[in-house]
């Protein structure tokens, strides 16, 4: 390959401490296909379903040693199986990610039992309901935003210090689409997801000069244990082909597709990637709500 002196992966190849780069792997080696997070330790909140469950056992099965969060031990307990049993490496764990002491001691767990960390993907959160404003209490609202914004939050103070004092990491956080558009989620859900696409932005910079970088993926509409009912709702009434019908693909998404976004983020493949909420909505937040226009 010729090398040019000027781009960061070719100087990165030869004196990685005189880069741009500092210490950190530069991505995008089609040597790493199929171990893309080999060497890295990795907490994953809300793996016990959905999105959360489909990012575990992809990070794994792409080398990661995964802490798995939920605060439902059973359901957790469940992905970890899955991801021994095929083969990887994890931990289940119980905990609240809006309670700081239990954020705290998750990021020393990960240290002690896996040996580091390198990633932090904060993902669980709770849709809140969909409740008309005028019934919205203050403690529906502060429930969701602790669980929403504040879990976030806390992933980035705890994380993203041990992160910055080895000079590396990525922290994902799952917004919404609900965060960038109305129509999408309840008030507080949508307040709380727009607040997670600020924190990424302000976060990255917080960790101005450390290496470390703070992304969030803005899912669409998928399939999962939250939006079941919907689903099901849909299914009864016999309309579950117009499920996920108003964005260009036509169609609703799959847990393991915002699941390779986050791999992506995760992975030095990302390494210049800071700072983004990246919309993975099959083309819903591309459009206006206007008549379409004939091909
Ligand atoms: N499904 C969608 O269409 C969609 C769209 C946009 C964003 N999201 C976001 O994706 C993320 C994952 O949700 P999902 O769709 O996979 O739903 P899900 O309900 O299937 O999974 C969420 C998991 O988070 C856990 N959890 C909830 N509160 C917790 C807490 N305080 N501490 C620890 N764990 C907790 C739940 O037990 C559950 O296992 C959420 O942040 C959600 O807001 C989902």
């Amino acid at each position: 390959m010729a090398m040019n002196p000027d781009h960061p992966a070719s100087a990165a190849s030869t004196t990685p401490s005189s880069t741009p780069t500092g210490g950190i792997t530069i991505g995008g080696d089609p040597a790493h296909a199929g171990k893309r997070l080999a060497g890295k330790r990795a907490i994953v909140t809300g793996a016990g379903s959905g999105i959360g469950r489909a990012s575990a056992r992809l990070f794994a099965a792409e080398g990661a040693a995964v802490l798995a969060v939920d605060k439902n031990i059973e359901s957790v307990s469940e992905t970890v199986a899955m991801i021994v049993a095929d083969g990887g490496k994890a931990i289940a764990a119980a905990a609240d990610v809006g309670n700081e002491a239990d954020v705290q001691a998750l990021v020393a767990r990960a240290v002690a039992e896996l040996g580091g960390l390198e990633v932090f993907y904060a993902n669980a959160g709770i849709s809140g309901g969909d409740v008309p404003m005028s019934e919205q209490t203050v403690a529906q609202w502060q429930e969701v935003l602790r669980v929403n914004l504040i879990g976030p939050f806390l992933a980035l103070k705890h994380a993203g210090a041990h992160m910055a004092a080895q000079g590396h990491g990525s922290i994902i956080c799952t917004a919404s689409v609900a965060g960038l558009r109305a129509n999408a989620g309840g008030n507080p859900y949508s307040a709380s997801k727009a607040g997670v696409v600020s924190l990424v932005q302000t976060g990255a910079n917080t960790y101005w000069g450390t290496g470390v970088r703070v992304n969030a993926i803005c899912p669409g509409l998928i399939e999962t244990g939250m939006t079941r009912p919907i689903f099901d709702r849909a299914r009864a009434a016999g309309s579950q082909d117009k499920l996920g019908q108003i964005n260009p693909l036509q169609r609703f998404g799959l847990p393991q597709e915002i699941a390779a976004m986050a791999l992506f983020l995760a992975s030095d493949d990302a390494s210049y990637v800071n700072g983004q909420a990246i919309a993975v909505d099959g083309g819903l937040t591309s459009s206006l709500p206007f008549k379409r226009r004939a091909r």
